[in-house]
């Protein structure tokens, strides 16, 4: 080959890549052939059969959609504006028709993530997005590959299986007005710790005095405590704050995961910045996917605009949520060093185990987990419970 050619094989310089890990345990599960094996990786419900299933609400707003639905003709970068607006009002209650909010459809959480990552690159380049340790994986690569610079500040400990908010405001003091915070609104990923009400209101104040700007993560509202109690915490931050944005998920309380359904908030100083941001916005969105999915938004908001469907919609998030924290409250009586799993929240939680332990667990038991030790508790069920805390029990003191 010529040195010229050579030299216009740019790919030829691209590094190798490592597989996500996170992804990656559904190939190595789906492989397993042992029956008695349990998936405890990639986040997803499930029901006492193992499966992920369609919510029904889901299931009769899809067979809705396809009677009522005429065109598939393009909606504009924003999406569908009704899917916005309704589902923020089960987000922010009545602080939801402010006219200082900004609110586009995105394609999943991750979208939302993206496209906040990409407004506050343009807005203030050189503003830090801080990240607890741990976070989900994939939360510093988004803020990375937008150009942004990440910290780390302390969140869990491991010794009390809680947050260690005395470590998180002490790695806050080097944050400078204009960074922003990362923190997850509810059923924090990967741990299952939450903070306490009286943490969020110091959290809240800690932002406005030192003119941080809180990014907050909602990708599991109803599935902690309630729907509105799982949105108490982001509803004060937006209260008190000038400046506040929200990445939304409806992957795990409306169970549409691979339909890519999401929402973006901004809440700015007042009406002309806030429409200043959703021009922004929408200007980004087109370049990074032009228009966001529709079917996953449509049902949602099908399900949102009717009465009946809404209930059963609340109704059947309401089971999932009880039988995951039935689910917690059997894994904790297991064991003293388990029992903070029971007050824990969410799908998550975090094993205070080493990366040799995991993949022992997964070699000699068929037991699927994330490599830091995050279980999804929702892969277990009352009859694998005991067989998963046996399994596990040499390994913790
Ligand atoms: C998880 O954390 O397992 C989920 O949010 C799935 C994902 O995309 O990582």
């Amino acid at each position: 080959m010529s040195d010229v050619l050579e030299a216009s094989l740019p790919f030829d310089l691209l590094a190798p890549q490592p597989a996500d890990a996170l992804l990656g345990l559904i190939t190595l599960y789906r492989a397993d052939s042992r029956l008695d094996k349990i998936d405890l990786g990639v986040g997803v419900f499930r029901d006492d059969d193992g499966q992920t299933p369609i919510m029904r609400a889901v299931k009769a707003a899809e067979a809705a959609l396809f009677e009522v639905q005429t065109t598939k003709s393009y909606l504009g970068a924003e999406g569908d504006a009704l899917y916005t607006e309704l589902l923020a009002e089960i987000v922010f209650g009545d602080q939801a028709s402010s006219e200082r909010m900004s609110g586009v459809q995105t394609p999943g959480g991750t979208g939302a993530l993206r496209l906040g990552a990409e407004l506050l690159a343009r807005a203030n380049p050189d503003a830090k997005v801080w990240l607890g340790s741990p976070t989900w994986p994939n939360h510093a690569p988004i803020f990375a590959e937008a150009g942004l610079k990440t910290r780390n500040h302390r969140f869990y400990d491991h010794a009390s299986a809680g947050v260690d908010f005395t470590g998180m405001l002490d790695d806050l003091r080097d944050a400078r007005a204009g960074d922003v915070i990362l923190l997850h609104g509810c059923c924090h990923n990967p741990t299952g710790a939450s903070f306490s009400p009286d943490q969020w209101a110091a959290l809240s104040n800690l932002c406005e005095t030192r003119g941080l700007i809180p990014f907050i993560d909602l990708a599991y509202q109803g599935l902690g405590d309630g729907l509105a109690e799982d949105a108490l915490a982001t509803r004060t931050i937006f209260a008190q704050l000038p400046s506040a944005i929200l990445a939304y998920s409806c992957d795990k309380n409306f169970g549409l995961y691979r339909e890519r359904v999401g929402a973006l908030w901004v809440q700015s100083g007042n009406r002309a910045i806030a429409d200043r941001v959703r021009m922004n916005m929408l200007s980004l969105a087109r370049s990074l996917w032009s228009m966001p999915p529709d079917h996953g938004a449509a049902v949602v908001r099908t399900i949102l605009e009717d009465a009946a469907l809404r209930a059963d919609w609340v109704s059947e998030l309401g089971s999932m949520r009880e039988r995951l924290n039935g689910l917690r409250r059997l894994v904790a009586a297991a064991h003293p060093r388990l029992s903070p799993i029971g007050v824990q929240r969410g799908m998550f939680a975090m094993l205070p185990i080493a990366p040799a332990v995991v993949a022992a667990l997964r070699e000699d038991h068929g037991i699927y987990m994330a490599g830091n030790g995050r279980i999804n508790i929702a892969g277990l069920r009352a009859e694998t419970v005991p067989i998963f805390t046996q399994a596990l029990m040499p390994h913790i003191d």
